[in-house]
């Protein structure tokens, strides 16, 4: 829309000016599309008329799906108020109950980011036990607030932070003998994991460890978070990737699209006997753990209409595409000096590329000492699926891994499509080896 345009056309430049030089500056170096000037379809639309898939995962129901469009300008279009000085707020009373109708939970705490989500586990721990331990995983990304912060894995969204919140401990993925260990004594208030380790390289945890962090935890008296800021909400082609495991995690986050990609909205989900345990004592503790947008109607209405689209129909179809997808690739790729795995669970899709000793493909090479001994192929292959129409990156904490995770609403042909666009353009890349 016209309207638009001075913003879309001008305010990248002020994004380089006002707010991060280095990120627009990474940009530029990475080949990451830009120029994005409107959406079609679900997709992202370049100045040139150019269409770019964004295979990020927030979008998750297509860039401006019009269901969740259409019930935002609708809310905006009537006389409702938007905010309620109570707190007692409609918009998040209802969406708390949709949400815990689909999941069995029973109390939701609403704030705007995902790392707000997993604060507010942390804190319901902590005053619901009365202990201070939280346990947590290396690899872990959990967000970029300090108590998250101090669950992250070691890199540099940790380590320029410290000194980290007291009484953390961090084990190995799937160390059951860690986490007995660590739980033994029953002074810890959560164990907090992901289900997938997303910007840890897509990696899952085992059957095994699921199965004892359940156990144990209960048996312990601690609770068990999963993070599903990224697998929550359809992802993994169940409604939570926790679906399934031997007990219900006490509590769960949620965040990226559950507002459906329009709004800035995350959840912490639990029974309303921790959260009565943590802030039932009395009327003043009843608010100790609150923010000021907690609910924000407009976000919520956009979170329902997004939880109205995950009915069963659409996710027995994330779970097939994704399968579909992760088969046809591994098929494609067979027998590529590049691939080392493919892997993942409904949508949410790692490929996993081999570093290479090629110095001419090194950072180095590009002039970019300071990352000097970081793998290059994946974000070599990512830059050429820029190219391509695609918009993929690399996991956070791993950059040997290609991270995909498709919107819920293409189908088997588009992902075959992507799988061929991937085959032929690693094939470029072996080339240069
Ligand atoms: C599993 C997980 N938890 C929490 C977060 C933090 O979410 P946000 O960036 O919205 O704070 C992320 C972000 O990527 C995440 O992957």
């Amino acid at each position: 829309m016209a309207s638009q345009r001075p913003i879309l056309a001008h305010g990248g430049d002020d994004y380089r000016r006002f707010v991060n030089p280095l990120v627009a500056e990474r940009v530029t170096l990475s080949g990451e599309p830009t120029g994005l000037m409107a959406t079609d379809a679900g997709r992202l639309v370049r100045e040139d008329g150019s269409a770019i898939e964004d295979l990020h995962g927030t979008q998750a129901f297509g860039h401006r799906h019009p269901a969740i469009t259409r019930a935002v300008v609708e809310y905006l279009q009537s006389d409702a108020p938007n905010w309620f000085p109570s707190r007692v707020n409609p918009y998040a009373g209802t969406l708390a109950r949709r949400l815990c109708e689909r999941t069995g939970y029973t109390s939701a705490y609403f704030a705007s980011s995902g790392t707000e989500a997993v604060e507010a586990a942390i804190k319901l721990a902590r005053a619901a036990t009365g202990r201070r331990r939280i346990i947590g995983l290396h690899g872990a990304y959990h967000g970029c607030t300090m108590g998250s912060c101090a669950l992250m894995a070691d890199s540099v969204y940790r380590d320029l932070f410290a000194p980290h919140l007291a009484d953390v401990v961090r084990i190995e993925r799937d160390d059951i003998a860690g986490l007995e260990q660590a739980l033994a004594d029953g002074a810890a208030a959560a164990v907090v994991v992901e289900p997938i380790q997303i910007e840890g390289g897509v990696r899952s945890l085992s059957p095994a460890f699921i199965a004892a962090l359940c156990e144990l935890t209960a048996r312990h008296g601690t609770l068990l978070v999963a993070d599903e800021v990224q697998t929550g909400m359809g992802r993994t082609g169940r409604l939570l990737a926790s679906v399934g495991w031997p007990r219900r995690p006490d509590a769960i986050t949620l965040g990226k699209h559950l507002g459906g990609g329009l709004m800035a909205i995350s959840a912490m989900l639990t029974d309303m006997r921790w959260t009565r345990a943590a802030y039932g004592k009395n009327y003043e503790t009843s608010e100790a753990h609150n923010c000021t947008f907690s609910g924000h109607a407009v976000a919520c209405v956009a979170a329902m209409a997004a939880l109205e689209l995950l009915d069963d129909q659409q996710l027995q179809h994330i779970a097939a595409v994704g399968e579909d997808f992760r088969q046809r690739l591994r098929t494609l790729l067979a027998g590529s000096a590049l691939v080392g795995e493919v892997r993942g669970d409904g949508l949410a899709i790692g490929l996993e590329l081999r570093a290479t000793d090629q110095p001419l493909l090194s950072f180095d090479h590009f002039g970019m000492t300071d990352l000097g001994d970081k793998p290059t192929t994946a974000l070599l292959l990512c830059q050429r699926l820029y190219k391509r129409g695609y918009f993929p990156f690399v996991c956070g904490h791993d950059w040997r891994v290609v991270r995909m995770q498709p919107r819920f609403t293409l189908d088997h042909a588009d992902l075959s499509k992507l799988a061929q666009t991937i085959a032929d353009e690693l094939a470029v890349l072996e080339a240069w080896l």
